[in-house]
C-alpha cells in the first residue's frame, strides 16, 4: 500500500460552468436534475455507476467509485455558463431536440432558472452560427473580455454560494489553426490578450479567465484551447488542473474499442473508412471546412497511436484511414455512423467488418461532462495541477506532456483511470499479474 493523497473534503456546493450551453450542456444538466429527483439513472457515468475492485479478487472489495473517492454529490451541483444565444437551459434543450419534452416536464422550472451569461464570441472562429443575441461588446480588447468573464465568475460564485467551481467547455468547435508564437509562452500570450492578437481564440480567452480564477478546465471540443504551452504554464503557475480534448463519443468510441481488439490478436488492417451523418447544430458548425479540420485532426490520430505502425509495419504500416462528417438536418441529434474496415488474417486472407452505429451524440456526451466535472474537482482537492492524463479515457485526442504520444486504447485508459484512483486512496495498484493466487510458498 502507498500513502493516501491528502484530499480536501467535498463539502459545500460545486458550481459547474459550461462555456457553450447547447445540446451537450443542456442534456447533461437535464440528466443530473432528473437523476436527483429519481426520474432516471445516470447511465453512462463511471462516477455514479461503476464499481472499482480493491485488493485481490478473493477479497470481494468492490465499492462504487463514488463511495471510494470523495466526490461532490449530484445534489451539491449548481449550473451556469455562457452562450451567444440568450435561451435559458429549457429553451435551449427544446431547440436542441435531444430530449423528449415529456422527460423534462418535471424539471422545467430548474432548467428555466439556468440562464447563460453573455458570451465572448467571434464568427472568425465559428462561422455557421447566426442570429446571436447575447454576445459581449466586441469593441473591447481580448484582455477586457477575459476580465469581464472573471467578473461573471465572481458574480456566479457569490449568487449561487458555491464553494468550488469547475469548467467544461461545451461550446462549438472553433476553426483549426496551428499554434503560433503567441501561444508559446504565458507572457507573450498575455501581451497578445492586451493587443487582441488575431490568433487568440474565444475559447482561449475563457480558459485564461477560468485558470486565472483557479477554476479547473476540461475541454470537450477539439479546439487547442488549453493544449498550448502558454496555458500549460498558466495551469502550473495557478496550480490548477487542465484536461482535454474532444469528448470521446460515437464513432471514435467504437474505434478505440475495436482497434485495440484487432491489434491484440495481431490481425492486420488495410483500410478504415468512417462516415457520419448528423443534423444538429454541432453538425452545422462542422459543415464549415475550418471547424471540420479541427475535428478531423482530433479523429485521425486515434488509430495511429493505437496501432503503432512503426512497430508493426506489415500489419498497420499502410492503413488507409478516412473520416467524413456530413451535415444532414433530418437526422437531428440522432447521428448515424458507418465504419467499413478492411482487415486481413492468417496468410493474408481478407475480411471485412461493417459497423452501423445509430447513436445519440449528446446522450453519449452528457455523462462525460458529469464525470469530468466531478473528477476535475477531485483532482483540484487532491492538490493536482496541470495536465490530468489519467482522464484520457474521456477524450478523442488526449492532451499529454510535450514529447509524449497519447494513450488512445479505451481499455488501457480505463485501467489508468482506476489505478490513479487506487493510488490516490493509498490502495495497491492492480497489475492483473494473477500469479499471487498460485504461489505455492
Ligand atoms: N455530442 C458529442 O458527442 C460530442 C463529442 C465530442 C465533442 N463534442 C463537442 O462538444 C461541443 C458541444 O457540442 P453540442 O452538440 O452541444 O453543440 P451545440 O452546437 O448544440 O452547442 C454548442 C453551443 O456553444 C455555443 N457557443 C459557440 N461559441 C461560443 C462561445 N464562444 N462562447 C460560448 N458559447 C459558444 C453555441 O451557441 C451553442 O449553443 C462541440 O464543440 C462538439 O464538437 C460533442
Amino acid at each position: 500500500m502507498t500513502q493516501p493523497t491528502e484530499i480536501a473534503p467535498a463539502t459545500g456546493k460545486l458550481g459547474v460552468l459550461t462555456p457553450g450551453m447547447g445540446a451537450v450542456a443542456t442534456t447533461f444538466i437535464s440528466g443530473v436534475l432528473a437523476a436527483r429527483k429519481g426520474y432516471t439513472e445516470p447511465t453512462g457515468s463511471l462516477t455514479q455507476m461503476a464499481h472499482i475492485r480493491l485488493g485481490k479478487r478473493t477479497e470481494g472489495r468492490n465499492p462504487l467509485i463514488k463511495d471510494f473517492v470523495p466526490l461532490a454529490g449530484l445534489d451539491d451541483l449548481e449550473f451556469g455558463g455562457w452562450d451567444p444565444y440568450s435561451d435559458d437551459a429549457y429553451a435551449a434543450a427544446m431547440k436542441a431536440g435531444v430530449l423528449d419534452p415529456r422527460h423534462v416536464e418535471g424539471i422545467g422550472d430548474e432548467l428555466r432558472a439556468v440562464r447563460p451569461m453573455p458570451a465572448v464570441f467571434s464568427s472568425r472562429w465559428v462561422k455557421n452560427l447566426h442570429g446571436m443575441d447575447h454576445v459581449k461588446d466586441g469593441g473591447k480588447s481580448h484582455m477586457d473580455m477575459a476580465e469581464s468573464l472573471m467578473e461573471d465568475i465572481d458574480v456566479f460564485r457569490s449568487e449561487k454560494q458555491t464553494d468550488r467551481l469547475v469548467a467544461v467547455w461545451c461550446g462549438s468547435t472553433e476553426a483549426y489553426e496551428d499554434p503560433s508564437e503567441v501561444h508559446a509562452e504565458l507572457s507573450v500570450f498575455e501581451k497578445g490578450l492586451k493587443e487582441s492578437h488575431e490568433a487568440i481564440t474565444p475559447s482561449q480567452i475563457y480558459a485564461y479567465a477560468l485558470l486565472k480564477m483557479g477554476v479547473p478546465f476540461a475541454n470537450g471540443a477539439p479546439n487547442l484551447t488549453v493544449d498550448i504551452p502558454a496555458m500549460v504554464e498558466l495551469a502550473a503557475q495557478e496550480g490548477v488542473p487542465i484536461v482535454g480534448k474532444d469528448f470521446k463519443t460515437g464513432q471514435t468510441l467504437m474505434k478505440t474499442m475495436i482497434a485495440p481488439g484487432l491489434k491484440s490478436r495481431m490481425l492486420g488492417i488495410r483500410g478504415w473508412f468512417s462516415t457520419n451523418i448528423l443534423g444538429n447544430r454541432d453538425g452545422e458548425v462542422l459543415d464549415d471546412p475550418e471547424s471540420f479540420r479541427s475535428k478531423e485532426v482530433s479523429k485521425l490520430g486515434v488509430l495511429e497511436h493505437i496501432l503503432q505502425p512503426d512497430l508493426y509495419p506489415s500489419l498497420y504500416g499502410d492503413v488507409y484511414h478516412k473520416v467524413r462528417i456530413n451535415y444532414y438536418p433530418p437526422k437531428g441529434d440522432d447521428k448515424e455512423g458507418w465504419d467499413h474496415i478492411d482487415i486481413f488474417g492468417w496468410m493474408g486472407y481478407p475480411m471485412q467488418i461493417k459497423v452501423d452505429f445509430l447513436c445519440k451524440d449528446s446522450i453519449l456526451a452528457a455523462p462525460l461532462v458529469l464525470d469530468l466535472a466531478l473528477f476535475m474537482d477531485l483532482a483540484a482537492r487532491a492538490g493536482k495541477s496541470g495536465i490530468q492524463e489519467w482522464l484520457s479515457f474521456y477524450f478523442k485526442s488526449p492532451q499529454v506532456a510535450e514529447g509524449l504520444y497519447p494513450e488512445n486504447d479505451l481499455f488501457i485508459q480505463h485501467t489508468k483511470l482506476k489505478n490513479n484512483l487506487r493510488h490516490m486512496m493509498g490502495e495497491d495498484l492492480i497489475t492483473h499479474l494473477g500469479t499471487e493466487y498460485y504461489d505455492e510458498s
